[in-house]
């Protein structure tokens, strides 16, 4: 990429990951309400009520795509910083892909849920449900226990960059 990598991600970059990472975590957890809408439409037994648990996870994962959108132009304009060089390159690598996998997930999963949702395609429904779900807990999980490994392992910056860094 052409910007020069930053020590840090900027303040905007930060606030962006960790409003997303409680909206995430949001819809994958709570999904009872959009799950029990899920089986109403197929019964045809929808209710007002059902809906507007429904439109808390819709609106919610709207959010995620809004600013993935946001995050993506920040991370094109500001960059990002580069990997510690002291690091092993493989894992500097399955770095990289595990990010892009993360960024190509925020368009993934609000997409195909807006499309089962708005527009009643099942495969996307199924797609949403299923393996775009699973691909996003393992990287979601994988990227959570790299931290201690950054920090305790190699004892480098890495864990602070997206906080005080
Ligand atoms: C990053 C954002 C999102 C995450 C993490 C997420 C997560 C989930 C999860 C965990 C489920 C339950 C799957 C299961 O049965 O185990 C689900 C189902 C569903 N979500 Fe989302 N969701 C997101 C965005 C959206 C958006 C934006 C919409 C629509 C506007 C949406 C519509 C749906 C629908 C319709 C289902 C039921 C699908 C089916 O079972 O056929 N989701 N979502
Ligand atoms: C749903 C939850 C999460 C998602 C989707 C997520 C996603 C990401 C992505 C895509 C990056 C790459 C930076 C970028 O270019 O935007 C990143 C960086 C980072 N995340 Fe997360 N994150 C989540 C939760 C967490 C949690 C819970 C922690 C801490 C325990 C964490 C700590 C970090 C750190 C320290 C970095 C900086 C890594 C570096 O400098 O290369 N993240 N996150």
């Amino acid at each position: 990429m052409a910007v020069a990598a930053p020590a840090s991600y900027s303040i905007p970059q930060k606030a962006i990951h960790w409003v997303m990472a409680l909206l995430i975590f949001f819809n994958l957890i709570f999904s009872d309400n959009i799950e029990a809408w899920d089986r109403a439409t197929d019964a045809g037994s929808v209710t007002p009520d059902i809906v507007a648990g429904a439109n808390i996870h819709a609106y919610v994962g709207i959010a995620v795509l809004a600013l993935a959108v946001l995050r993506l132009i920040l991370r094109l304009t500001q960059g990002a910083p580069a990997a510690p060089a002291e690091e092993p390159a493989i894992f500097q690598l399955a770095s990289k892909i595990a990010h892009g996998g993360l960024y190509l997930l925020f368009f993934l999963m609000p997409i195909s849920g807006m499309l089962k949702y708005y527009a009643d395609v099942d495969v996307a429904g199924s797609l949403h449900a299923g393996p775009i779900k699973i691909v996003l807990w393992v990287l979601v999980v994988g990227h959570i226990l790299a931290i201690p490994v950054h920090h305790f392992v190699w004892k480098t910056n890495v864990a602070t960059r997206m906080t005080k860094g």
